[in-house]
């Protein structure tokens, strides 16, 4: 029987309570297509910070380095924000295992539920048929750039006097650019054929090298593929004006952290988006969305993105097709019964049709 080892990290907030609802699905799809998972559970973000005062430990990195796939909840949370540099932030943990695992392509989809297509807040015949896939490139950028900030800078205050100065570097080399246009065309070719590619080409010097290189990768490979640039800004109005004409979107890693963010508003439901952020080694899963810690251990989080993240792993970590054909089905099935979360339900939806965390994890289980 093949067997896989999973690195978990719940993380914060309702990470936990999300996170052991993607276990029992995956235990539950093994079971049936006759594959086991062992589980191995880390620390990261804020639960990190308060166990070993760092976001990343090293035993957390080491024990990703050895998984076949790593299954992530969210980070984050109140307790740790601050904006002081020299203290440790949750999302370090989060930037820093994508950096260590080389994760630099995160693809997020997104995708109407018929039964959902009401959430939205755009018109349903806007939303109608909305299927797209951000492709955000995630190691580079101004998320990883040097930055610094500098105290009793002369001429930096108010009055002229000495304040603060601060700056973050965005910089993109060649060869990132090329192999993240790749997967975009790649991931194309198995949908639509299309891509947009998205930068700030009148203004950012990276820019105008993004959108070179996306050309020469588009001429040399991809030919069958189409392709239209957008400018960002354009782009962000776009997106709501005309959501269901986008295939692959692919963009650089604030641009895709933004645009992704609304893209999974047009859904109405951010609880319902998963993510996969792929390397050259295992690749790591998780929802679109926060940890949430207003509901945190409250027991009514929305797990379906978790447990899409875990569609998203059987189908991109594992080749388990069927099983992650099967994980989709028995969550389209849960919804078409009318069975919901708070975040996603509505006017229409009877009362005792709304369930916590855990019901919602088991009806999933019950539909595979
Ligand atoms: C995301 C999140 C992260 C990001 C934060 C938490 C660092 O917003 O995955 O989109 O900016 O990448
Ligand atoms: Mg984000």
């Amino acid at each position: 029987m093949a067997s896989y080892r999973i690195c978990l990290l719940p993380g914060d907030g309702i990470g936990p309570e999300i996170i052991a609802e993607g276990v029992k699905v995956l235990d539950a799809v093994g079971a049936k297509h006759g594959v086991s998972f062992s589980y191995d559970e880390a620390l990261i973000g804020g639960a990190a910070i308060d166990a070993c005062a760092t976001a990343l430990p090293e035993a957390t990195l080491a024990t990703a380095k050895g998984a076949d796939a790593v299954l992530l909840a969210a980070v984050g949370g109140p307790k740790w924000d601050t904006t002081d540099p020299a203290k440790p932030r949750p999302e370090q943990g989060l930037l820093g295992i994508r950096k260590e695992l080389g994760l630099y392509t995160n693809l997020r989809p997104v995708q109407i539920f018929p039964a959902l297509a009401e959430a939205s807040t755009l018109k349903p015949e806007v939303v109608d048929g909305v299927d797209m896939m951000i492709v955000r490139e995630l190691t580079g950028g101004l998320y990883f750039g040097e930055r610094a900030r500098f105290y009793d800078e002369p001429g930096c205050g108010s009055q002229g006097t000495p304040g603060q100065r601060a700056y973050d570097t965005l910089e993109y080399r060649e060869y990132e650019i090329e192999r993240i246009a790749r997967q975009a065309f790649e991931a194309a070719r198995k949908r639509k054929k299309k891509v947009t590619s998205v930068d700030k080409a009148n203004v950012l010097e990276t820019s105008r090298l993004w959108r070179e290189v996306v050309h020469r990768v588009h001429e040399q490979e991809y030919v069958d593929i189409e392709l239209e640039d957008l400018l960002v800004d354009n782009a962000a109005m776009q997106l709501i004006n005309r959501p269901a004409d986008f295939d692959v979107v692919v963009t650089e890693n604030m641009f895709g952290d933004i645009l992704s963010d609304e893209a999974a508003q047009i859904t109405g439901s951010l609880g319902m988006l998963a993510s996969a952020s792929l390397g050259d080694g295992a690749a790591l899963y998780e929802p679109s969305h926060g940890s949430a810690p207003d509901i945190a251990g409250a027991g009514v989080a929305n797990p379906l993105a978790q447990i899409l993240s875990v569609e998203m792993m059987l189908r991109y970590s594992f080749n388990l097709t069927a099983a992650a054909d099967d994980v989709r089905r028995a969550v389209t099935a849960v919804l078409d019964e009318g069975w919901r979360t708070s975040d996603i339900k509505d006017a229409g939806t009877a009362a005792d049709r709304v369930v916590g965390t855990a019901a919602m994890g088991d009806l999933v289980v019950a539909h595979l």
